[in-house]
């Protein structure tokens, strides 16, 4: 039993798009990548695969899942191979334990991370020990501007020179979790049988601990002094540390970023710094990567405004394109994203230290909005005067519209370059394929529409089927009569038995996307198939259900609501067909022509008990019981 727990952590971090891309030829299509079908033969690419959603979905013959269910139907793993592989890929060690109902992520895991949390509490210290005895790095800290208390605030270090200096730091050096924590590297070299050379990682640099929003350090950053390549080295991903959704200095700028209203994403370590003793707490950086979606998620945890920095060369213009990607799919009316472009000579840190605070402030205050950002990304170098140009400009916009909730600075959006290219508002949505208006769903993870769908009519045992692969956690919570009802369910009891199964082997973390992955292997998953698929194409959660963050405070109470509200649907189904069910076999009784007495009173015993559900369906509201 692998806990779900780590699953969810294993699907966080592996990179879909790397993954099949080692199977399909794969091109970038605006927002997502496309190919051609792996699952059935075509000539023209159906194939997505999303790394914002982390999922691939075929147009054409319906095929869809996670990383996971990609290698086992694609290359033919099992379920445990699967993630196994994918683990290797990203470092991690699939933990096994019995499966136990509910169980907190696993002991051998949690022991692993504190182990590693704890070694790099001790280096941290020890870095930061070493820059109190070495002037060379104090006084460059000092020829940036950097005061010992800000130096203290972001516990910067040093790393001497040498080979072996953890050494003094560590009791034993040859420590696995020292090599796990990224903090040594040992050569490949050592000859066969000898042990390998192993040296710090670290070697003349001062130090940058990265924290998680905990404050545990979990990686670092060491810049050289003064000249050298690389400038900046990082640690490497480990089970800490994964620099796709961690970012520098938020831990730090928490208080700043509550007190200032917003955030503001820059794109060095320095700058965070700097910018903190400047007068701008409010500051964090990417690690040297482009913004992701999970950086975006991870700042819209603190603020709903974000203001990203970049310089204003095409290197930034660029970062800037990738952050806007980013932010799209987050890009809920309440929120807001802009974007500042400093002059192409400056980063933050320089600019506040020429023009001073105040002339920074000013242009943070002036930052672009996400709207004219877009508008002015697919007009740039457009004739717009021409009809090419135009249909260019729009061509280049639906991928970005498509990425975007359909809600109001959508519509905005759309009518703002409805009036640039010269067309109609229903033309712009109409060729960029969005579904405005009516409230059609545009993709099965667009957020619901202000207006709700009308539920489709359904079954009652297919609504609670589709209920109980949504939020797993619900067979859970039913009673084991109820769990009874639904396993002697006629032709679908096997069906029920499974889902109920599974239900209680993921335990309280059980979830959609590990449902759908597992009832890959099983005998009966024609029939998940068709019902997951109507999930993701008509649930207005479908998009929640495929992005569950257990952090994101938000997303947990939106799941709890809706767990407590479908359970209560469930409960009322399953009294429904627990109804169904006692009027066939009355009727199957009462057709017979004579009934011993022991028959007459389990027929009676049974008629009370439906007499008393029809009561309570009535009083429920359900309707239309048989009578
Ligand atoms: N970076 C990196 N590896 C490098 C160079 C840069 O990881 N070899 C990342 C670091 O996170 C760095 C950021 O990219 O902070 C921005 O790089 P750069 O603008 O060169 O550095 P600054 O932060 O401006 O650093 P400094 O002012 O100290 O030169
Ligand atoms: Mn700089």
């Amino acid at each position: 039993m692998i806990p779900q727990s780590f699953l969810q952590d294993l699907l966080n971090r592996v990179d879909i798009v790397e993954v099949v891309g080692r199977y399909v030829q794969l091109k970038k299509g605006g927002a997502n990548f496309m190919g051609l079908c792996p699952f059935h033969n075509e000539k023209s690419p159906s194939f997505t695969v999303s790394p914002t959603k982390q999922f691939y979905h075929c147009f054409g013959c319906g095929a869809h899942g996670s990383a996971i269910s990609f290698l086992m139907e694609h290359a033919g793993l099992g379920f445990v191979e699967a993630v196994e592989e994918l683990a290797r890929n990203v470092g991690l060690d699939v933990p096994r334990e019995a499966p136990m109902p509910g169980a907190p992520a696993p002991a051998a895991q949690r022991a692993q991370t504190l182990g590693l949390v704890d070694v790099m509490t001790r280096a941290c210290d020890y870095y930061r020990k070493q820059l109190r005895g070495a002037p060379v790095a104090i006084e460059y800290l000092k020829r940036r501007g950097l005061t010992g208390e800000i130096a203290a605030h972001f516990g910067l270090g040093y790393a001497p020179d040498g080979w072996q200096n953890l050494e003094a730091a560590f009791e034993n050096y040859r420590d696995d979790q020292l090599l796990d924590a990224g903090l040594v590297i040992e050569s490949e070299k050592g000859e066969a049988g000898s042990t390998k050379r192993r040296y710090d990682r670290f070697r003349d640099r001062i130090m940058f601990p990265i924290r998680n929003t905990k404050g545990q350090v979990i990686a670092f950053g060491g810049r050289v002094l003064d000249k050298g390549e690389p400038k900046y080295l990082n640690s490497p991903e480990t089970p800490l540390f994964s620099k796709g959704s961690e970012l520098y200095g938020l831990f730090e700028a928490r208080i700043g970023i509550r007190d200032a209203g917003y955030v503001l994403v820059v794109e060095g370590y320095m700058d965070v710094v700097a910018l903190a003793q400047l007068g701008f707490p409010q500051a964090v950086a990417t690690l040297g990567t482009a913004c992701t979606p999970m950086h975006v998620q991870k700042l819209l945890r603190q603020t709903e405004t974000v203001v990203f920095s970049f310089d204003g060369d095409a290197a930034g213009r660029r970062a800037a394109r990738r952050a806007l990607e980013a932010c799209l799919p987050h890009a809920d009316d309440n929120r807001s994203f802009k974007f500042l472009f400093l002059p192409s000579e400056h980063d933050p840190d320089s600019y506040v230290r020429e023009h001073g605070a105040q002339a920074f402030a000013d242009e943070v205050s002036r930052a672009m909005p996400m709207s004219q950002f877009l508008i002015g990304e697919v007009t740039a170098g457009k004739e717009m005067h021409q009809p090419e140009g135009r249909a260019r400009a729009l061509f280049e916009a639906k991928p970005l519209l498509q990425q975007m909730p359909a809600n109001a600075l959508r519509g905005q959006i759309i009518h703002a370059l409805a009036e640039r290219v010269g067309s109609s508002v229903n033309e712009v949505a109409e060729l960029c394929e969005l579904h405005i208006g009516a409230a059609r769903r545009q993709n099965a993870w667009d957020k619901a529409p202000a207006k709700r769908e009308k539920r489709r009519v359904v079954g009652t045992e297919h609504r609670a089927l589709q209920n109980l692969l949504m939020f797993p956690a619900l067979g859970n919570e039913l009673t084991e009569e109820e769990t009874k009802i639904l396993r002697e369910m006629g032709h679908h009891g096997e069906i029920f038995s499974e889902v109920l199964t599974l239900c209680r082997e993921m335990g309280a973390e059980a979830d959609f996307r590990y449902m759908s992955d597992r009832l890959k292997i099983s005998p009966n998953w024609a029939s998940f198939d068709d019902i997951i698929r109507e999930i993701l194409s008509f649930e207005e959660n479908a998009r929640d259900l495929m992005l569950f963050d257990p952090e994101d405070e938000a997303q947990v109470e939106r799941r709890e609501e809706q767990i407590a509200l479908r359970l209560t649907e469930l409960r009322s189904a399953i009294r429904r067909l627990h109804y169904d069910r006692l009027c066939e076999a009355l009727e199957t009784i009462f057709k017979r022509a004579s009934l011993t007495s022991d028959e007459l009173r389990h027929a009676q015993a049974l008629s009370r008990e439906r007499d008393e559900l029809k009561r309570w369906l009535a009083s429920a509201g359900t309707g239309g019981t048989r009578s």
